[in-house]
């Protein structure tokens, strides 16, 4: 039996071609789960190719434009859900945005804004759509997509990933606990450095990417589908008593 056999998942910034959000929804459609990709219009083409090819593999995948800083984006992606599939059960928030690269001077206050927006009240916005579906069902799992910049700081790393991720990391910790009367389980993956669209643009300095690489004791940056593994445990009902945990995937990094 499949892992996520009949469950509706909703997968948020899938559209990135090898980031983790396609990864995570490949992994969970071949585990049995009808899912729902998203991303921003922008990636709508992208979306559109990686729904085909799931439906091509023989999972049930519908493409959808969901920008997570908009509730009436939300909304819409909710009723796409239900009236394909009459239920959710698994949310896994993983847009994000790194901004700028760079220190402090890189960013300005509506920059910062901006990465709370898509970094943290994107989770907020997320988990409250699907609440009434989820409270309907009897529970449900929601998953985040967070960052090890939540646990310790990079340099080059704009201070605003670092402080929306670190926002984010609580925010999933406090819904857990408000939620779990209602066996809604919330959980974070924190992610190490993992080799996607977004890491490669994270610096064009060869020689500080050479010494972060050097100092994973698993000696190489994670892949993709290495986070969508973890987040198909915390998704799966194998982890039905886990909640308000962080499941770090960093070979090692944040433990030396
Ligand atoms: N790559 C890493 O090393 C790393 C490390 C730690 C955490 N993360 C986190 O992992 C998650 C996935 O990132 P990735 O590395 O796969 O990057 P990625 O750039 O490949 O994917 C991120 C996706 O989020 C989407 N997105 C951005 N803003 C959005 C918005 N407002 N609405 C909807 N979608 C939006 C982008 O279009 C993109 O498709 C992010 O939350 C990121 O912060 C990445």
């Amino acid at each position: 039996m499949s892992r996520l056999s009949d469950k509706v998942a909703i997968i948020t910034g899938a559209g990135s071609g090898t980031g983790m959000g396609a990864a995570i929804a490949r992994l969970f459609a071949r585990e049995g789960a009808r899912v729902v990709v998203t991303d921003v219009q922008a990636r709508a083409a992208a979306l559109a190719a990686l729904a085909a090819e799931l439906r091509e593999a023989g999972a049930q995948a519908a493409p959808a434009v969901l920008d997570v800083t908009r509730e009436s984006d939300w909304r819409a992606v909710v009723e796409l859900a239900l009236s394909a599939h009459g239920r959710i059960d698994i949310l896994v928030n993983n847009a994000g945005s790194l901004g700028p690269q760079g220190g402090l001077e890189a960013i300005d206050s509506a920059e910062l804004t901006r990465l709370l927006n898509v970094n943290v009240s994107s989770q907020f916005l997320g988990v409250t759509a699907v609440l009434p579906a989820l409270e309907r069902q009897g529970g449900g799992s929601i998953v985040n997509i967070g960052s090890i910049g939540s646990l310790v700081a990079f340099p080059n790393v704009n201070p605003g990933y670092a402080a929306s991720k670190g926002a984010a990391r609580m925010l999933s910790k406090a819904l857990a606990v408000e939620l779990a009367r209602k066996k809604i389980r919330v959980n974070s993956v924190l992610p190490g450095f993992i080799a996607t669209p977004m890491a490669t643009n994270f610096t064009s300095d060869e020689a500080l990417m050479q010494a972060l690489a050097a100092a994973i004791p698993l000696g190489r940056p994670g892949q993709s589908e290495e986070i969508a593994h973890a987040a198909l445990f915390l998704a799966s009902d194998e982890a039905a008593y886990v909640t308000a945990t962080e499941l770090v995937v960093d070979g090692g990094y944040t433990a030396v």
